[in-house]
């Protein structure tokens, strides 16, 4: 996972990917299947993407796994989520030294009980050292990160501060600005993902569904990436 490949022409070089994983409901549904279903192959083709961003040499990639509004989903749901997520976790400790990557969970940890917090932690502090970031959002919402960091700043004493105060006290402080952000399963919108560091990232949408985007899928999106003309607000 740490083989480098150059990625992009100079003009959009592309260090950091962002995925809002959307479709496993429908891809099991479409096959007669509960929606947790979807969610294990989901995990399976995270995984490949997961894999596939390490070959390509990203500097981050960040996952949207769960948002703090996908609490209102049926209990059934939301614990076979939980679970998939436990045995991710013990996988990413046992397989650590496999992965590439520093560990970092975005969102609100506070939410987990004590053990699955300390396993998130502990993988945190293990890759601390690493360069390469997967960050992965769990009980992520990018309005509360926000809210966090503004009380982060607050609590620090701050009363007036600077963009890099802010980026500095959100929870993706250590990665770069995402510069692609793929959505699969066709709908249109960012669902409270990354809603500061999105402002000048190149938005790509796909109806694929999350369990069938494979790493070719990935390179499709990319060579899309590499056509468009970034301005930044210039000319
Ligand atoms: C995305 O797939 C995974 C999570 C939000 C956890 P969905 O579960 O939202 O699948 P659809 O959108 O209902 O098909
Ligand atoms: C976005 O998908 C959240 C994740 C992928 C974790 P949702 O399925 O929750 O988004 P909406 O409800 O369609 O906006
Ligand atoms: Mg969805």
């Amino acid at each position: 996972m740490s083989e480098k490949t150059p990625l992009t022409s100079e003009a959009t070089p592309l260090r950091h990917v962002a995925f809002i994983m959307d479709g496993n409901g429908r891809w099991a549904k479409k096959r007669g299947m509960p929606r947790e279903y979807g969610h294990t192959f989901g995990v399976k083709a995270f995984r490949a993407i997961v894999e596939h961003c390490g070959k390509l040499g990203l500097e981050a990639a960040t996952f949207y796994a769960f948002s703090t509004e996908n609490w209102k989903r049926p209990p059934r749901e939301v614990n076979a989520i939980m679970k998939l997520m436990d045995t991710y976790l013990a996988e990413c400790e046992k397989k650590l030294d496999q992965y590439a990557f520093r560990l970092v969970f975005l969102g609100d940890k506070s939410v987990f009980d004590e053990k699955r917090r300390a396993k998130m932690e502990r993988l945190e502090e293990l890759t601390k050292d690493r360069s390469r970031i997967l960050n992965i959002a769990l009980n992520y919402g990018g309005r509360s990160e926000i809210v966090t960091a503004c009380n982060r700043l607050l609590a620090k004493g701050k009363e007036s501060v600077t963009e890099a105060d802010f980026n500095a006290a959100l929870y993706t402080a250590e990665s770069p600005e995402p510069d692609l952000i793929i959505r699969t399963g066709g709908d249109l919108r960012i669902s409270n993902f990354l809603l500061w560091q999105a402002a000048y990232a190149e938005l790509y949408f796909t109806d694929t569904l999350w369990p069938d985007f494979g790493p070719a899928d990935l390179d499709i999106a990319i060579d899309e990436f590499n056509k468009r003309k970034r301005r930044f607000g210039g000319v």
